[in-house]
C-alpha cells in the first residue's frame, strides 16, 4: 500500500506512522516549574541528535508542563526508562494539573542533579542533565491543518551511570533493559539476548568496501 501522508488517508484502523518509525527511545523528562515544583513525563518523540557536543531533543504536541517548565527555567533531565520502571514511567504520563509533582504519584524517588535544578529518577540506571538551547515550532503540513509540535533541543552537560552496569569500561546496555515505544500501545525491551554487534565496514587500499561480515571471517 501507499498513501498520501499529508492528508493521512491510510484507510487503516489506526494511523500506522508511529508503528513504522520504531523503536523510539523514551525521553523520561524531568523539569521544575519556576515555583520549584518537580515534574516528570515520558516523551517518545525523543532522541540524541549529536555526539560532540551531545544534543538531545524531545517534541511536545502542545503546551505541556515539561515544555512550559523548560521554556521558563532553561533546564531538564532525561532518565532512562527501563523494564523494571515501565509502570512507573506510564504513570508519569497521566494528565495531572500543572504544579502537581508526579514523582510521589508514581512512587519514584527524585534524586538531586549536580549541575541543573530538575531532579532525575533515582531508580533509573542512567540520567542526563541538560541545558535548553532552543525550541523550534514545526510548521503545519498544510495551511488548513491545526496544531503542531514544539521541538526542544538540550545540550547534555552531565551524565549519571549506575556503576554496576559498567563492565570492563563498557556500559552493559542490555543489562539495563531499556524500553522503547512502538506504535499503538506497544513497547519493546532491549535485553542482553537482543543486543548484537556489527563492526563498521572497512575500505581496502584500492577503495573496495569490505563488509563487516567478510572482515570478521
Ligand atoms: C511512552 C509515552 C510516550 C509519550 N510521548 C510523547 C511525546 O513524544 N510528545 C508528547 O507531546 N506527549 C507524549 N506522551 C504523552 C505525555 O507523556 C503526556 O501528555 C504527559 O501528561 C505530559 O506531561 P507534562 O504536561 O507534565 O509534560 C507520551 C506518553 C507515553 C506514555
Amino acid at each position: 500500500m501507499f498513501y498520501d501522508s499529508i492528508e493521512n488517508k491510510h484507510g487503516l484502523k489506526h494511523d500506522p506512522y508511529k508503528a513504522l518509525i520504531t523503536p523510539r527511545p523514551i525521553g523520561w523528562i524531568s523539569t521544575v516549574s519556576k515555583d520549584g515544583v518537580a515534574n516528570i513525563a515520558p516523551y517518545s518523540f525523543f532522541n540524541a541528535v549529536g555526539e560532540r557536543p551531545h544534543y538531545v531533543v524531545f517534541s511536545s504536541s502542545e503546551m505541556k508542563d515539561s515544555l512550559r517548565n523548560v521554556e521558563e527555567t532553561g533546564e531538564f533531565t532525561f532518565s532512562l526508562a527501563t523494564w523494571d520502571l515501565r509502570y512507573e514511567m506510564n504513570t508519569t504520563s497521566a494528565a495531572v494539573p500543572h504544579g502537581v509533582d508526579e514523582y510521589p504519584i508514581a512512587g519514584l524517588t527524585a534524586a538531586p542533579s549536580k549541575l541543573v535544578k530538575p531532579p532525575r529518577v533515582k531508580e533509573s540506571p542512567a540520567a542526563f542533565e541538560c541545558r535548553h538551547w532552543k525550541t523550534i515550532e514545526l510548521p503545519p503540513a498544510a495551511p488548513h491543518h491545526r496544531g503542531t509540535y514544539s521541538v526542544v533541543f538540550g545540550l547534555v552537560v552531565g551524565i549519571h551511570i549506575d556503576d554496576t552496569f559498567v563492565k570492563d569500561g563498557i556500559v552493559d546496555t542490555g543489562a539495563m533493559r531499556p524500553i522503547a515505544r512502538l506504535g499503538y500501545m506497544d513497547y519493546a525491551v532491549v535485553t542482553p539476548e537482543t543486543v548484537f554487534t556489527i563492526n563498521r565496514p572497512e575500505v581496502d587500499k584500492d577503495g573496495r568496501v569490505i563488509p563487516a561480515s567478510v572482515a570478521a571471517e
